[in-house]
């Protein structure tokens, strides 16, 4: 029997309908084929965010190909995608957090801790038999709520600011409500491992000492707060902090989360002139190498008004002006952000 028959017949039916049925628990069994598509994944991930597992070396000449939660039970598939022309165009698949798209990547937005678990994405060839089996496994940590809730020693709240970080910010880890009677604490990277420590402060005498992985770039403050300058994105992850009391044991460990977002790079205006038998024209371009931002004109410092001799290009970034007249001469920039930061091209002055 063919692997793939149980969707074939039902492939033209929107997607909930191509779920598969507890009659391919039959043939299931783990793949013995050499092909090796691998799944990455963020390196953290938190509650609250989406998450995007990235599909690499999908076999060719797919029929389609299925994501399911768990390693062997079929019943708890996602999504089925398929990928032959006879059954429609690629598109993406919709549940109501998942997205699955013709590459094979899957999308979860909003992720709980309960998206913990073992994810695996099965592939089917032509024939209808499975062309690959991979499996990974998600890692949803807690908010930092989670973490304080986790802890029934927690005294202490710890949170960024700001509170949302992007890189180039100056950040302080800062903790609310430090105990008292302590002889010291320690700020570390990471959930458990001590190695990666950054500074242990010693109360007695308000000294902090460098940990393993201190730059020059980390202050630690008698009340407990961590600063961290220029920061990168590699300085997201997690952040504990321990305090030790009179005794010398650990009197409370609390951990936080930081993400450092990306810092969109300041844009360029290139302009382009033409004149064809009198008739003349511009084109300003916003040269950027960011994706996913949005882009605004300004013109001698305030935002673009659109008239109908302006053209925009469908991502904006492309501004044209036919014909062009005296009144459009003077400062033109362009402002490219993303959901975190923005940034303003130097202004160009076309007359
Ligand atoms: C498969 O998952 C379903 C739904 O979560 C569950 O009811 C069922 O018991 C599971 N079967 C096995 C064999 O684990
Ligand atoms: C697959 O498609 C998604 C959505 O378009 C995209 O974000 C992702 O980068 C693609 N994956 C790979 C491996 O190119
Ligand atoms: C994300 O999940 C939380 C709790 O489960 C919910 O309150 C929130 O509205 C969700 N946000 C989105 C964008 O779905
Ligand atoms: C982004 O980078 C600029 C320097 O290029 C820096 O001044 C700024 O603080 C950074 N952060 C934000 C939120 O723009
Ligand atoms: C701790 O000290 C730092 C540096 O003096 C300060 O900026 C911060 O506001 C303090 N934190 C709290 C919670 O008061
Ligand atoms: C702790 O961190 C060090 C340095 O990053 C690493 O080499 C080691 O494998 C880690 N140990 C554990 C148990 O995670
Ligand atoms: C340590 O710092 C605290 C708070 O800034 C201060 O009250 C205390 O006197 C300092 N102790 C010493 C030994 O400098
Ligand atoms: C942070 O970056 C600024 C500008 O690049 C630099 O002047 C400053 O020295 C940096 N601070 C640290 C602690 O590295």
């Amino acid at each position: 029997m063919e692997e793939f028959s149980v969707l074939l017949h039902r492939a033209c039916t929107p997607w909930k309908g191509l779920l598969l049925t507890a009659s391919i628990l039959g043939f299931w069994h783990m793949s013995t084929t050499a092909h090796k598509t691998t799944v990455s994944l963020p390196r953290q991930v938190v509650e609250g965010e989406n998450v995007l597992l990235l599909v690499h070396n999908l076999p060719e000449n797919l029929i389609a190909f299925a994501w399911f939660k768990g390693l062997t039970n079929m019943t708890r598939r996602i999504a089925v995608y398929t990928l032959h022309n006879n059954f429609g165009a690629p598109r993406p698949v919709h549940g109501s957090r998942e997205t699955v798209y013709s590459n094979g990547s899957l999308l979860i937005e909003n992720v709980t801790q309960k998206d913990t678990g073992i994810y695996t994405l099965q592939t089917y060839n032509r024939r209808g038999k499975i062309a690959s089996t991979t499996s990974m496994y998600l890692h949803v940590h807690a908010s930092i709520l989670g973490f304080w809730h986790m802890s029934t020693t927690a005294h202490e709240i710890t949170e960024s600011l700001p509170r949302q970080v992007v890189e180039g910010d100056n950040v302080l880890l800062l903790v609310h409500n430090l105990r008292e009677n302590l002889i010291a604490f320690a700020w570390f990277k990471g959930l458990k491992n001590m190695t990666q420590g950054i500074a242990v402060y010693t109360v007695h005498n308000n000294l902090s000492a460098p940990g393993p992985v201190h730059s020059s770039r980390e202050t630690v403050y008698s009340n407990g707060s961590l600063l961290i300058e220029n920061v990168t994105q590699k300085d997201t992850g997690i952040y504990t902090l321990r305090t030790y009391n009179r005794r010398g044991k650990i009197a409370s460990t609390t951990s936080m989360y930081l993400h450092v977002h990306e810092n969109v790079t300041q844009p360029f205006v290139q302009v382009t002139d033409s004149t064809v038998t009198g008739h003349r024209s511009v084109t300003f371009t916003c040269i950027s190498p960011d994706t996913d931002v949005s882009i605004q004109w300004i013109f001698n410092k305030k935002n673009l008004e659109i008239t109908e001799r302006m053209t925009l290009s469908p991502s904006k970034c492309g501004l044209r002006i036919d014909p062009v007249t005296r009144e459009d001469a003077g400062l033109y920039q362009c402002e490219v952000s993303n959901r975190f930061s923005s940034k303003t091209s130097r202004p160009v002055f076309w007359s």
